[in-house]
């Protein structure tokens, strides 16, 4: 059948530059006439569609059907040769990351916010990935920003809707069309990387003590955990909850944390399960939490960095190098420097990784946002993380016949072994912007100035007193590529090491939203008493100290923050 190409007369939109993670909007603002089509276009005539295959997934949110119909009708009026789709849209970012690298794929088109809201009233989101498997770089993604503010016309097909709920081959116009398996190809992928039989043995011979319960908050991961944990490892159906993906995420916010995923903490509280974790929307973030024991994510990336060794795939092949984001706290670099490794501090996003990852200097790395991964793929992956614990618990029951060893003693070994970093993050969302700009210049004067350094502070509730050392905007140079990255956080350090960032979000789509880390070191000396506290209790001097020399309250015109890590 002849398929005729034709030409649509457009107008740029403003504000279509992609933030920390793809163009997100309200899903609303996608729906307007020809907004999303400029954007698909504008990718298109920023990379080299004619003869390219593209992956096209994401975490079902809605208007991801819809978006994959006019993906498809663009791309192929622009010559794309092969699109590989997920079956019904459903690509989790991971499994989507893995499709583009092992089916040497041009790049992929992830239909996805992430962690936020999803339904008519809520986010859509559209990201682009490259051939490695990652997130554009920012030459990628400065290129599509370019290109929609001087749009005028994009190319389209007419074509029946592809059928995405069936699986096979279908031709549409130039272009071959491929719907896959959502989640075969990850399924190899995870049992290529774990020690699957000996996780089973250990949930065998545990089968009534140590129980696990995963969450997918009805976003994409339930397919994939189900099959991994029920259909894989044979746990019961019981070991699985709200894992029906849902195209607005069942009204919830599916974000792995202790705010966003009370259905979890409390089955896993009420039913006194050992081993809980979720995934975010679109399976990139996870949480681990067991009865009485929230592992904060930075400390889980100190852990299974630690515990390598009895992960298959870094036995194979060695770990090369570990890295964090900037403001994930400083517990990996204690392990890097104990194991002689490498460790690099990047800017927050997952896409800083990848280059280091491409040169073979990167194998395990993470973010205090709950993210967690390695040089496998090329994104963070919430169901590796999963496992890699599981794989850890079990190896190191495997060495403890008598005592059953759960998350809280890993975590205490750890900070025994290696000292503690205290962590918490602030968040203050949707807050004005002109708040938000306020508290970032006035951080920004007293950097100027240097009004701040050696003033010291005294906490009102606790009486312990800090004293600034140092003030400073984080600034990154790839090692690789050699590109600078400014402004990507305010860091405040204190003269008893500890220190405070704030960083504006990248990901928000109203308003803004600042963040604020708090970090506090205590070494193994301390004892085990001072090591276990809550980490509420042990940071709440320096949070008090950091509120009061930022005027944050005042700035932002909230007195509590949204959300707590
Ligand atoms: C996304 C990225 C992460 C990043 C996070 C930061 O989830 O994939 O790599 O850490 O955004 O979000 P923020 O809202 O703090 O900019
Ligand atoms: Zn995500």
């Amino acid at each position: 059948m002849a398929f005729q190409v034709k030409e649509i007369s457009t107008k740029p939109f403003e504000g279509q530059k992609p933030g920390t993670s793809g163009l997100r909007k309200r899903v609303k603002v996608f729906q307007q006439e020809h907004y999303t089509e400029n954007f698909v276009q504008a990718i298109f005539d920023s990379i080299k569609a004619e003869g390219a295959t593209l992956v096209i997934g994401g975490d079902g949110r809605y208007f991801s059907l819809e978006t994959v119909q006019t993906i498809l009708r663009i791309g192929s009026a622009n010559a794309v040769a092969k699109f590989i789709v997920g079956k019904d849209a459903i690509l989790s970012t991971p499994a989507a990351s893995n499709i583009i690298r092992k089916y040497k794929a041009d790049g992929g088109i992830l239909l996805t916010a992430s962690h936020n809201p999803g339904g008519p009233d809520n986010d859509f989101g559209i990201k682009y990935n490259v051939s490695n498997g990652g997130p554009a770089p920012e030459n990628v993604t400065n290129k599509i920003y370019e290109k929609t503010k001087t749009i005028q016309k994009y190319k389209i097909i007419e074509a029946p809707a592809v059928d995405l709920s069936k699986i096979g081959d279908f031709t549409y116009g130039p272009t071959k069309v491929s719907v896959i398996d959502s989640v075969a190809d990850y399924l190899i992928l995870l049992k290529s990387i774990f020690d699957f039989p000996l996780i089973q043995s250990f949930l065998d011979a545990h089968i009534s003590d140590y129980r696990v319960l995963f969450d997918g908050l009805h976003g994409v991961t339930g397919p994939y955990a189900k099959e991994i944990l029920v259909g894989t490892l044979g746990l019961p159906e019981a070991s699985v909850q709200n894992c029906v993906p849902l195209p607005d995420f069942g009204g919830g916010h599916p974000d792995p944390n202790l705010t966003y995923a009370r259905s979890l903490v409390d089955a896993v509280e009420k039913n006194e399960i050992q081993f809980g974790a979720a995934s975010d929307g679109d399976g990139d973030r996870n949480m681990i939490y067991g009865k009485g024991a929230f592992v904060n994510p930075s400390d889980s990336l100190a852990i299974i960095a630690n515990w390598a060794h009895v992960i298959p795939y870094f036995q194979k092949n060695g770990v090369k190098g570990l890295a964090r984001s900037m403001p994930t706290s400083k517990a990996i670099d204690l392990v890097a420097k104990k194991k002689g490794l490498e460790c690099f501090e990047v800017p927050t996003g997952w896409k800083f990784f990848g280059n280091l990852m491409d040169a073979g200097r990167l194998s395990i790395c993470g973010e205090e946002s709950f993210g967690t991964g390695s040089d496998h793929i090329r994104e963070k992956d919430g169901l590796w993380a999963v496992m890699a614990w599981l794989n850890i618990i079990a190896a190191a029951n495997a060495k403890s016949p008598n005592k059953l060893i759960g998350i809280n003693d890993l975590l205490l070994a750890h900070y025994e072994e290696y000292g503690r970093s205290f962590f918490s993050r602030y968040d203050y969302e949707e807050v004005p912007s002109e708040g938000a700009n306020a508290l970032v210049a006035h951080i920004n004067d007293a950097l100027k100035t240097g009004s701040l350094i050696n003033t010291t502070h005294k906490s009102p509730s606790t009486s312990t007193e800090f004293t600034v050392s140092n003030i400073y905007n984080f600034e990154y140079t790839d090692p690789i590529d050699k590109s600078v990255s400014s402004n990507q956080g305010q860091v405040i350090t204190f003269s008893d090491g500890s220190r405070v960032v704030f960083r504006l979000s990248g990901t928000g789509s109203q308003g803004a939203t600042v963040r604020m880390y708090v970090e506090r070191y205590v070494p193994p000396e301390a004892g085990a008493a001072e090591l276990a506290r809550d980490a509420a209790d042990g940071l709440k001097g320096l949070i008090e100290v950091a509120l009061e020399i930022t005027k944050l309250k005042e700035f932002l015109g909230r007195d509590e923050p949204t959300v707590i890590t």
